[in-house]
């Protein structure tokens, strides 16, 4: 899978994408990530890439022209383009899980007040929010939306079985776990999970993700998200 990303701060997204799994999966050949800075896509001395709004108003707004250079010259006929933006539809496992399969995504993070609409109108295939609260800046938005997808690729993880056993897979965030030492400082390991039983482990383990999702997620039991 491959990846180009178009930021003003090239910086912020670089270094949590050249990390422990992520850095592995590029190192494998896995994805293929590339980092753009949007300012190499303008032609004037300065290297405007923002602009007051239309109407008035605080804030600046990034430019069309630049964004427009650099897609055009990125995507290719498989290209899925995805821009960030506090305004998208909210990100989530299942999004993350069909966007895995596409093999090409050209990612828009969006800064300042946001961009012109007309981004949107000719270029913009997906629009995708991390969450509702706002962010200074995309790029941070992007790179937690690159982990979140690259991880669910065959081989990032190493163990499949991982990805699947996901909290929000199924519909549900995942239970408590315990490793060693089996008693620490009094607290005890519940018996079950040091029994060897394995079917009344996988039991217990159901049965108490689906008391931590009705306590904390009941939302994602009625199906209203994820
Ligand atoms: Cl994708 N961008 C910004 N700037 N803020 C956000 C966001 C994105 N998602 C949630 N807040």
């Amino acid at each position: 899978m491959e990846f180009d990303i178009l930021t003003l701060f090239p910086r912020i997204i670089e270094g949590p994408l050249d990390e422990s799994i992520l850095k592995r999966a590029r190192a494998n050949g896995l994805v293929q990530i590339r980092v753009h800075n949007l300012r190499d896509f303008t032609h004037d001395k300065h290297r405007v890439v923002d602009d007051k709004p239309y109407g008035g108003g605080p804030g600046m707004l990034m430019k069309p022209e630049p964004i427009f250079e650099a897609v055009e010259k990125l995507r290719r006929n498989d290209s899925c383009v995805v821009l960030m933006t506090p305004q998208g539809a909210p990100f989530t496992q299942h999004r993350a899980r069909e966007f895995s399969k596409r093999p090409h995504l050209v990612i828009i993070c969006g800064h300042y007040e946001g961009v012109d609409e007309r981004v949107r109108e000719a270029l913009v295939d997906e629009e995708v929010s991390i969450g509702d609260y706002v962010l200074t800046n995309g790029a941070l938005a992007a790179a937690v939306f690159v982990d979140a997808v690259v991880r669910l690729l065959p081989g990032a993880i190493g163990h499949e079985q991982g990805a699947a056993d996901d909290s929000f897979e199924g519909g549900m965030i995942e239970g408590p776990q315990y490793t060693r030492p089996p008693e620490f400082r009094g607290m005890k390991v519940p018996e079950v999970l040091v029994s060897g039983n394995h079917e009344q482990i996988a039991k217990w383990r159901a049965e108490q993700a689906k008391k931590r999702t009705q306590e904390r997620r009941p939302d994602l039991l009625k199906g209203e998200k994820s």
